[in-house]
């Protein structure tokens, strides 16, 4: 699968069949986030990988989203800001989220090339979830992606808005933009 394939094909699936990822994969996608850009080359970013029934059934119910149970495989993102807030105290905290962001893409878009499914989870009681998995107070939780193979073949990922509203040119009031046919050839129709 290219590139523009994962991105485009990458949708949130919130029902598994009961085949359990090989976890190889799963390492090679988290193997992946490490390439993602970071402020000072620092990487603050740790991945908890829970295959445990008990724990993944709390970590759904910490998060009020029963479709968790399913998964055979859940990663936490973990983050330790003090590595990227001790050498830069200004940005430091919107830098790690930036970057956990970043980090998180490269993971999804792995994932999607191995055939694997997720969804970003973002709500979930991260006080609870912490004490389940016993992540000290130091590490900010991040998100967590049960992980599995998609029940039904996802539909077709569609671009979240218009590009003609998004596009802006020199300076904020120019914000129109002549219609193309389109923008790149490997765009899908109506792109
Ligand atoms: C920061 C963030 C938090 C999210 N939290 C949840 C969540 O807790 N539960 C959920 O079902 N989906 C969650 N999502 C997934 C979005 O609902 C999903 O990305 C969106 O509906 C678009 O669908 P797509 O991912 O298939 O393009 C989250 C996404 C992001 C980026």
């Amino acid at each position: 699968m290219d590139l523009q394939e994962s991105i485009k094909s990458r949708r949130s699936i919130r029902e598994f069949t009961d085949k359990k990822p090989d976890w190889r994969e799963i390492i090679e996608a988290i193997h992946s986030a490490q390439y993602a850009p970071m402020v000072g080359n620092l990487f603050p970013m740790k991945f908890l990988i829970v295959d445990d029934e008990k724990i993944i059934a709390e970590i759904a119910k910490w998060s009020e989203q029963e479709f968790i149970n399913q998964a055979k495989y859940v990663i936490v993102l973990i983050s330790d800001e003090g590595i990227v807030t001790t050498p830069f105290p200004d940005k430091g905290e919107v830098f790690l989220r930036q970057e956990a962001g970043a980090a998180i893409e490269n993971f999804l878009l792995s994932l999607t090339e191995y055939g694997l499914s997720t969804c970003w989870i973002g709500h979930f009681n991260e006080e609870k979830v912490r004490k389940s998995l016993k992540v000290p107070e130091a590490y900010t939780i991040e998100a967590i992606f049960p992980i599995g193979y998609s029940k039904e073949k996802p539909k077709k990922s569609k671009p979240k808005s218009d590009i003609y509203n998004l596009l802006y040119f020199n300076q904020w009031e120019n914000n129109r933009m002549r219609k193309i046919e389109k923008i790149d050839s490997r765009a899908p129709e109506g792109y």
